[in-house]
């Protein structure tokens, strides 16, 4: 008598199932079925299942950040200034509508309201700070400051406290100025941290364009890929190859080389500081 028939039954059980659940899984995929159109929602089940991942996403990772004082006037007056300029185009506001491209997204923006009222302070935070992957959700993290962030949760957390009138007198008390470009600040050769230079190289999609070595969905060649960038004698093709230099080219290639196609994409100093810190690491001319 075999004392572990049973054990084994029951393995090879699950190992039919889990190969079952792959080629279900497989035939789903290769054969298209699963609509990905964004004029309908995703099914229901589906829809509440990636809700409960990112709400677990999110308090994973936000439970422990230090909330710092959201009360103060100027605070809530700036949040409101950027929400303006970044938000209700998407999620709209009290007696504001949502843009008409805001309409066609799937999952659909969600009015703040509700999460204003139920979600910590850090869990907006932190939603606003990284975004949500697979939906329309951007991460802010690159494009307004640490102190921006939390003021953007300051006013958000009092959304729910809003009247439309509230929120036109709002407008009118602080209306908008047109032109919130911050002035660029002159280069130095100062380069910055490499890890941060790896991440904001996703967050301004360098890889639509570049192979990068070390970044994923890199294949495109509308620019040149940058392996061995670092120890390359030019940079497009015009410009000798320092650090100021580099600095000058990612956040303004055109005023080198005004028929370049590579876009001003308005990065930040900071940010192309930390880029260029990763592009010197690139010595290799083949990708590692
Ligand atoms: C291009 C459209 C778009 C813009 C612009 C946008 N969002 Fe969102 N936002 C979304 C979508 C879509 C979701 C839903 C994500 C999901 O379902 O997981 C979302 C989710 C959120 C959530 C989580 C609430 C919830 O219930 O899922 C917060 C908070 C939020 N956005 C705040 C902001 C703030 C603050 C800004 C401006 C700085 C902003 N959003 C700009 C599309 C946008
Ligand atoms: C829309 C496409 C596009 C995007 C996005 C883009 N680039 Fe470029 N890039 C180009 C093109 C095209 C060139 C070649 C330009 C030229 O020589 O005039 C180039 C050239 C460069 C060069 C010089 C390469 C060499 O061989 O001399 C560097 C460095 C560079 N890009 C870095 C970046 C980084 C970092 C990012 C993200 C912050 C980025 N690029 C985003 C299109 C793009």
């Amino acid at each position: 008598m075999d004392t572990y028939q049973p054990l084994r039954t029951a393995v090879a059980t699950v190992f039919a199932l889990v190969v079952l659940a792959a080629i279900a899984g497989g035939i789903v995929v290769y054969f298209g079925l699963y609509n990905v159109a964004a004029t309908h929602e995703h099914a229901n089940v589906l829809y509440h299942l990636l809700h409960t991942v990112m709400r677990r996403s999110v308090g994973a990772r936000a439970d422990d950040i230090p909330v710092p004082n959201l009360d103060s006037p100027h605070r809530l007056d700036n949040g409101f200034v950027l929400f303006r300029e970044h938000c209700v185009q998407c999620h709209g506001a009290p007696g504001v509508s949502p843009r008409a491209f805001a309409f066609g997204l799937r999952p659909a923006p969600p009015d703040l309201v509700p999460p204003a009222k139920d979600w910590p302070p850090s869990h907006l935070y932190w939603v606003i700070k990284y975004g949500v992957k697979m939906t329309a959700m951007p991460a802010w993290e690159y494009q307004v400051s640490e102190q921006e962030l939390w003021d953007l949760t300051a006013f958000i957390k009092r959304l729910p406290t809003l009247s439309p009138a509230d929120y036109r007198q709002w407008n009118t008390r602080l209306p908008p100025t047109g032109n919130t470009a911050v002035a660029n600040a002159l280069p130095s050769s100062r380069i910055g941290n490499v890890m941060a230079g790896r991440r904001a190289i996703d967050e301004y999609l360098c890889a639509t364009c570049h192979q990068i070595p070390g970044v994923v969905g890199g294949d495109s060649t509308v620019g040149p890929p940058l392996a061995g960038i670092g120890t390359r004698k030019y940079i497009g093709g015009t410009l000798s190859n320092s650090p100021e230099n580099m600095l000058r080219w990612l956040r303004d290639p055109q005023q080198v080389k005004p028929d370049s196609a590579m876009p001003n994409l308005h990065i930040r100093e900071q940010d192309a500081r930390d880029i260029a810190a990763y592009l010197y690491t690139l010595n290799q001319t083949s990708p590692q």
